[in-house]
């Protein structure tokens, strides 16, 4: 049967996040360079969004290049960072019609400054779409955003903004720069590398886990259906037992 009317509508994560790996390898593989891969990946990133926004999931969160990314040899991160550039301009009125809001985190002010300007430019051409939030992870890696979280902390401490005592799960994550944003559900990582790779670190504390044997730029709409399908046969615990989440009571021992 087809994987998309097997989907449990009821079901789906509020919350997808996705590593986008493999470009360089899929491309390599067909004896071109890296960076024919990332525009392939392109392709994949827009078909992936509208599937999402179809289907009515309500956080999508693609790591698109991460702090470690910058140590790539300069061509192909200034190649990158002209294939967002590109991508936001052509893709921004795309969006708005989607109704598609689009969010960034990580450390902005890295970035160069013309994609700071498309960027900003398309968060607030968006910023009253209802449907999707497409949330990008650009310069971002889970450490610094920790760390981040900790000075903004301790100078709000300093200042007497808060309290010690005051600091739990809550305040910690309303530091993050997703406080806006439920914790994912559901992350997939592409390209069968098995690792978490600094992202979202934090918020992935429950999440399910899918990984795939297949390149970001093959990665398509029938591929996230299937992720969505295996997420849907796992029993989701959050530390009770397995009686305690069938029948629904929490104190079954
Ligand atoms: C990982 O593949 C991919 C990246 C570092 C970049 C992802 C970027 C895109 C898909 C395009 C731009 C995105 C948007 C949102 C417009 P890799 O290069 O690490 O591949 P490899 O592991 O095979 O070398």
């Amino acid at each position: 049967m087809d994987v998309l009317q097997s989907l449990d509508r009821n079901n789906l994560p509020r919350h997808i996040a996705i590593v986008m790996d493999g470009n360089g390898r899929w491309a390599k593989e067909r004896g071109q360079d890296r960076v024919y891969g990332h525009h392939e990946g392109v392709i994949s990133v827009r078909d992936i969004v509208n599937a999402s926004a179809e289907l009515g999931i309500e956080y999508l969160t693609l790591y698109a290049f991460s702090t470690e990314n910058w140590k790539r040899p300069k061509t192909e991160v200034d190649a990158l960072m002209e294939l967002l550039v590109n991508t936001i301009r052509k893709e921004a009125e795309e969006l708005k019609k989607n109704n598609v809001r689009l969010h960034v985190i990580g450390d902005f002010k890295s970035l160069p400054e013309i994609c700071q300007r498309e960027l900003d430019e398309a968060k607030s051409m968006t910023a009253m779409n209802t449907g999707l939030n497409l949330v990008l992870a650009l310069s971002y890696s889970s450490r610094w955003e920790i760390v981040e979280a900790v000075k903004n902390i301790a100078v709000d401490i300093s200042e007497r903004k808060i309290n010690p005592v005051q600091i739990d799960d809550k305040l910690f994550n309303s530091y993050l720069n997703t406080a806006a944003f439920p914790d994912p559900e559901l992350m997939i990582r592409t390209s069968g590398e098995h690792r978490i790779s600094n992202f979202l670190m934090y918020q992935l504390a429950y999440a399910e886990l899918y990984f795939t044997n297949v390149h970001w730029p093959a990665f398509r709409r029938q591929n996230l259906y299937e992720a969505l399908l295996n997420y849907q046969q796992r029993e989701r615990r959050f530390g009770k037992t397995s009686e305690q989440i069938q029948t629904n009571d929490p104190h079954h021992v």
